[in-house]
Order: structure tokens, then C-alpha cells, then sequence
């Protein structure tokens, strides 16, 4: 039973034992029969809540939903499966957040860069395989983090570009709004082309319209195979690129949330879920 709901059934207990004040014998009885029932119903949540966190809930869970928005263009961390719903690592281990938290998880796929600015308005959180920087830890909270990868450069079968001075001048692709992005822009005389769907740069790069994507690491080793024979990705670490964390964003000044999430992270870790979930989608490409 949600927490909510029993808090609600709790107040209409109340109120008809009020209701019961000042009274007749038979009333009293009644009185008697809904404290017992109060009791009775306190039982029960204990025992059905007691997987979930005893502390305070956070106001985003009040509705017994956590509305989590993710950006299904990033396999295996989240794509669209055949049945037409957002799937993957990212999805799978928020369902099991929202397990673990008691209350149901609905995920919206939308474009990666309204991800931040759409947290604590349109979506409680956003889970896509979102790399903790500074900057964005300005306008949300994030998790513990639960993956660290750094950025791949994909390259064409034969490309010459092996080292971060060979990327100076060249065309790059990247998803819009990802840390590839702000790497690429950074790039001396290089020209970015910002793409929706980190696919459709790739595409362009199998087509000859650009030198370079600089993607996460397990996307593009994805997109290797995907493109088996056409193009070739590689470790970041050539480029000098730095190792990043994902984390689970959250509205800011959300603690208790943030808490939430954690600890259930943590039961996750734990308990094996989590390693499992990482070789069902992550170990398996
Ligand atoms: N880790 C990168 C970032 O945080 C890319 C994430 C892209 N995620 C996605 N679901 N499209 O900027």
C-alpha cells in the first residue's frame, strides 16, 4: 500500500472517531471497532513499507509516481525497443529504483538537451547516461553515480586521426548538448555539427560528411557493430579525454529524494541486482 494511501485512510479513520465523540454505548463500539481497524491498517503498512525508506518521502513521490525523463537515442543505456517503449540499463535500473521506492515509474523520452531544464517542472528526474559536470550541478542534484565511461572517437575504417592534435580543423559530430559536444567545441578550428540523434551523426560520418563523432563509450561501441566494417571506435583516453560519472539527476534542493534514490541504489548494488542488470545490457554488447 502506498504510503499516501494510508495516511488517507488514517485521516478518514480519524474523522469518524470524532464523528463517534461524545456518544452512545453503540457508538462506543464502533469507536472501539475503528481503533482496532486503525491499528490493523498501521500493521499492515508497516510491513508493506518496510522495503522502502522509513525517513521522509519526497514531495515528487507524494503521487505515488516518479516521472523520470530520459533521451532513448544511447544504447544499451536507453533506447527504443520493438515494442515501440523506451528499454535499456538506464530504464531497467529505474524500474528497479521505483521498485524499491514503492512507487510506479513512468519514463518520458525526450530531447537530451531539455533533459536539465525540464527536471522539477515537466519530470521528477532524468536517468540517460548523464555525465555529473559542474555545470549542470548549478541547476540539479545528482545521485550517487552508478557508471563512469569517457568519450570514444568513431572513426571511419582507415581513418589517419590517432591522436588529439589530428582532431584540430576536422569535422566532428556529436549529439546536441552532451559532454561530446563541449569537448568538440572546445576542439581548436573544428567544425561541430550537432545532431538530435547521436545515429544520424553517425550515419553522416559512414556517408563521408564528417572526419570524426565523439560519443560515450559504450554507444560507440555499439555503433561499431552496428556498422560492422564501415567504422572503428576508440578510447578517449588516446585523446587525452577524462573519465566521466552518470549519475541520476534531480530536481535541486531535493534531498530527501536524492536520499531515496540513493539508498535504494545502494540496496540495488547490494542485494546484485545491479551487477546483474549490467551484464544483461552493458556486458552483453
Ligand atoms: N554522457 C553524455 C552527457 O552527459 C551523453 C549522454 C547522452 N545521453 C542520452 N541519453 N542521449 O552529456
Amino acid at each position: 500500500m502506498k504510503k499516501w494511501l494510508a495516511a488517507m485512510m488514517a485521516a478518514v479513520l480519524c474523522m469518524s472517531l470524532l464523528t463517534a465523540c461524545g456518544s452512545t454505548v453503540k457508538e462506543e463500539v464502533t469507536e472501539e471497532t475503528a481503533q482496532t481497524e486503525q491499528a490493523e491498517t498501521e500493521e499492515t503498512t508497516q510491513e508493506e513499507t518496510s522495503a522502502e525508506d522509513t525517513a521522509a518521502v519526497s514531495e515528487a513521490l507524494a503521487d505515488g509516481v516518479l516521472n523520470v525523463g530520459t533521451n532513448a537515442e544511447f544504447p544499451p543505456f536507453e533506447y527504443v525497443n520493438d515494442a515501440g517503449e523506451p528499454d535499456g540499463f538506464d530504464i531497467a535500473l529505474i524500474k528497479a529504483i521505483g521498485e524499491k521506492l514503492g512507487v510506479e515509474v513512468q519514463v518520458d523520452n525526450m530531447e537530451f538537451a531539455s533533459l536539465v531544464s525540464s527536471i522539477g517542472s515537466k519530470i521528477d528526474a532524468s536517468i540517460a547516461g548523464m555525465t555529473v559536470t559542474d555545470e549542470r550541478k548549478a541547476s540539479v542534484d545528482f545521485s550517487n553515480s552508478y557508471y563512469t565511461a569517457v568519450q570514444y572517437v568513431i572513426l571511419p575504417e582507415g581513418s589517419a586521426i590517432a591522436t588529439a592534435d589530428d582532431l584540430k580543423g576536422k569535422a566532428i559530430g556529436v549529439q546536441l548538448g552532451t559532454t561530446g559536444d563541449f569537448i568538440a567545441e572546445e576542439i581548436e578550428d573544428a567544425t561541430v555539427s550537432q545532431y538530435n540523434k547521436a545515429v544520424d551523426a553517425v550515419n553522416d560520418l559512414v556517408n563521408g560528411r564528417l572526419d570524426c563523432v565523439i560519443i560515450d563509450k559504450n554507444p560507440a561501441m555499439v555503433f561499431e557493430s552496428k556498422f560492422e566494417g564501415k567504422v572503428t571506435a576508440v578510447d578517449g583516453a588516446q585523446f587525452n579525454f577524462e573519465p566521466e560519472d552518470y549519475a541520476i539527476a534531480m530536481p535541486k534542493g531535493d534531498t530527501v529524494l536524492v536520499e531515496q534514490v540513493n539508498t535504494a541504489l545502494q540496496e540495488l548494488i547490494d542485494d546484485g541486482t545491479f551487477d546483474a542488470l549490467v551484464s544483461q545490457y552493458i556486458e552483453e554488447n
